[in-house]
């Protein structure tokens, strides 16, 4: 046969118009920042993740962040995570950055495209742009029992 039935012509034309419209949006570039705010020099261990992307094993000292910047992917899913540990085995996984879709939390607090994450004693905290506030965010959690 060899000739290009109507159905499939529909679906090139469904796909090529669908990357097209993916294409024609500015893709959103993001700064996030990590700092170590724990007290006594307490160093802090980070390591974050998306699913292409492994940023490596930080250790902190006190006052001192780690930062990375990317551009959001076209289909909107990217998502970085963060473990982090203390030297007393505390530890905490939170989701660092992640494209709202129907929200507009991260996005306020996070206004100029730059997320500022504390970790303090009792968990971490989020810097809310809008009131210039730390905010709490998570708490820590005690390690699975060995
Ligand atoms: C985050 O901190 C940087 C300085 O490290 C500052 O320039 C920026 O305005 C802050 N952004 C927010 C949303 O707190
Ligand atoms: C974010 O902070 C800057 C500097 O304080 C301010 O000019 C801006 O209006 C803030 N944005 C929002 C959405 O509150």
């Amino acid at each position: 046969m060899g000739a290009i039935s109507f159905k499939d012509q529909l679906l090139v034309f469904l796909v090529v118009s669908t990357l097209a419209l993916a294409h024609s949006k500015p893709l959103s570039s993001w700064e996030i920042h990590i700092k170590n705010g724990l007290s006594n020099g307490q160093a802090l261990f980070v390591q974050c993740k998306s699913k292409d992307s492994d940023l490596g094993k930080q250790t902190l000292s006190t006052g001192a962040e780690f930062k990375w910047n990317f551009k959001v992917n076209i289909w909107d899913t990217t998502l970085f995570w963060c473990y982090l540990r203390k030297p007393n085995g505390h530890e905490l996984k939170f989701d660092a950055f992640w494209v709202e879709k129907k929200t507009e939390w991260l996005r306020v607090k996070c206004d100029g495209n730059i997320c500022n994450w504390t970790v303090e004693d009792n968990g971490i905290y989020l810097k809310d742009n809008s009131t210039n506030e730390d905010e709490f965010i998570h708490y820590w959690k005690f390690p699975a029992t060995k």
